[in-house]
């Protein structure tokens, strides 16, 4: 496909509209990647390699897996798990859409990591813990979200977050690398950035803020990237 990434974005914009006046706000995802027919150069967060903030804080932090579970929430194409799979993660990777994740396969035969449909509304059991305090068990000990809030509607985003946050186990981590916003900033198209406040949420499911790290843009008229840690206090 030719055309800058604005192009892209507004036909993004355009298979999501269509999907929303159907009352359908998840089966746009699914419809993209199908319309890629395998170009990911069609899908505007596609650029087949480690998203650049998170390697650049992974690489501030040192982050090891030491065969530790990790969970790749909303994986696209996998480039996220491949690079957690080489900081030594035992790494399993989900999306909603059944075409990404046979597209992912694919790109990462390779490699051990388990990729899976699944809606992270309706989470597989076991994967998922109870809040602090609770009997349930389950849960993983990284889990990595990148760019899957914020293109879901604003009114599902506390919901959105409770549902990441359940992922991680008692003593476990979870890495938000979002678009960022100011508290007051009204937001106009998709994808919608996140703001502080909002990221707060994740401490009312549970999570204790553990860094917060801003970067800026490498791309004009982009906003700032907030890479956010959060733990699990263990039982
Ligand atoms: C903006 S893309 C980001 C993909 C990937 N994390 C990346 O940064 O390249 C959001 C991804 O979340 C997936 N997604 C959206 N809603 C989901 C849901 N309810 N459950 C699981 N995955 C979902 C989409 O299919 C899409 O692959």
């Amino acid at each position: 496909m030719t055309g800058g990434k604005e192009e892209k974005r507004e036909r993004v914009r355009e298979i999501a509209s269509e999907h929303y006046q159907r009352g359908d706000v998840l089966g746009w995802f699914e419809a993209l990647y199908k319309e890629a027919a395998g170009d990911n150069e069609v899908i505007p967060w596609a650029d087949l390699e480690p998203n650049r903030y998170f390697r650049r804080w992974v690489e501030e932090h040192g982050l090891k897996g030491n065969g530790e579970r990790a969970l790749v929430v909303g994986c696209g194409l996998g480039d996220d798990a491949a690079y957690l799979d080489d900081l030594g993660f035992d790494v399993t990777a989900f999306d909603i859409s059944p075409t990404a994740i046979e597209w992912a396969k694919k790109l990462h035969a390779d490699r051990k990591i388990k990729f899976e449909v699944m809606d992270l509304f309706e989470p597989f059991r076991g994967w998922t813990c109870g809040q602090a305090g609770s009997l349930r068990s389950g849960g993983f000990d990284f889990v990595l979200e990148i760019y899957t809030i914020q293109p879901l509607p604003i009114e599902m985003r506390q919901k959105t977050m409770d549902a990441i946050a359940a992922f991680v186990a008692p003593g476990g981590r979870l890495v938000v690398v979002t678009r960022g916003r100011g508290d007051d900033e009204e937001v106009d198209e998709l994808p919608w950035p996140i703001s502080r406040r909002e990221l707060a949420w994740f401490q009312d499911a549970g999570l204790e803020e553990k860094s917060f790290v801003v970067y800026p843009s490498d791309e004009d008229d982009e906003p700032e990237r907030f890479v956010v840690e959060y733990s699990r206090p263990a039982n």
